[in-house]
């Protein structure tokens, strides 16, 4: 396995909209072994394919949750959070609720920069996993903000997307400003 450099904001690369994958091989398990390392290790909760230079409608999940009987930790030690890593393919929302969220969004290619975003509260949504198999469900909560920031990426689109154009410019000169720095 290895990490794969995150491509960043304002690359046009991330405009790229990304194709269908039509058969889910043993070269598509690896890539996302590594998006999987890459996401863990970035730290992040979600990365698209594209992210890391494959325009393919796939991502990947992990919203690494705190283990609830264990939400305190023990001790100084930080609460235990549990893996539970999913794989999306050729992602699609069937229906959408009315009823939206707002959540304070980041992107690991528009590094350390947040900003609340709305979006539909609930989705049904089709997919296939890494062995090919089709699933279909209704999602809430984080996982349901997570699926749609990570499709948003598929269409070549970012969260800061979302967001006024004078909210947006100033989210990109302070990135822009972080890596001057660096
Ligand atoms: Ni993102």
């Amino acid at each position: 396995m290895a990490i794969l450099p995150i491509i960043e904001a304002p690359n046009p690369f991330l405009r790229t909209l990304s194709k269908p994958l039509d058969k889910v091989t043993d070269e598509t398990r690896a890539l996302i072994a590594n998006m999987f390392e890459t996401m863990y290790a970035a730290p992040g909760i979600g990365l698209a394919a594209i992210q890391v230079g494959h325009p393919i409608r796939l991502l990947v999940i992990d919203l690494q949750e705190d283990v609830a009987e264990n939400g305190e930790g023990e001790g100084d030690a930080p609460p235990a959070r549990i893996k539970k890593p999913q794989v999306f393919i050729n992602p699609e929302i069937i229906l959408a609720s009315e009823e939206v969220g707002v959540y304070n969004e980041g992107c690991l290619s528009v590094p350390e920069q947040y900003a609340d975003v709305e979006r539909p509260a609930r989705v049904r949504v089709r997919w296939l996993d890494e062995r090919g198999a089709t699933h279909e469900e209704e999602l809430g909560g984080l996982l349901a903000t997570c699926l749609q920031h990570e499709m948003d990426h598929l269409e070549g689109i970012l969260f800061i997307d979302h967001l006024s154009r004078m909210k947006r410019d100033m989210l990109l000169k302070k990135l822009s400003k972080l890596r001057k720095a660096a």
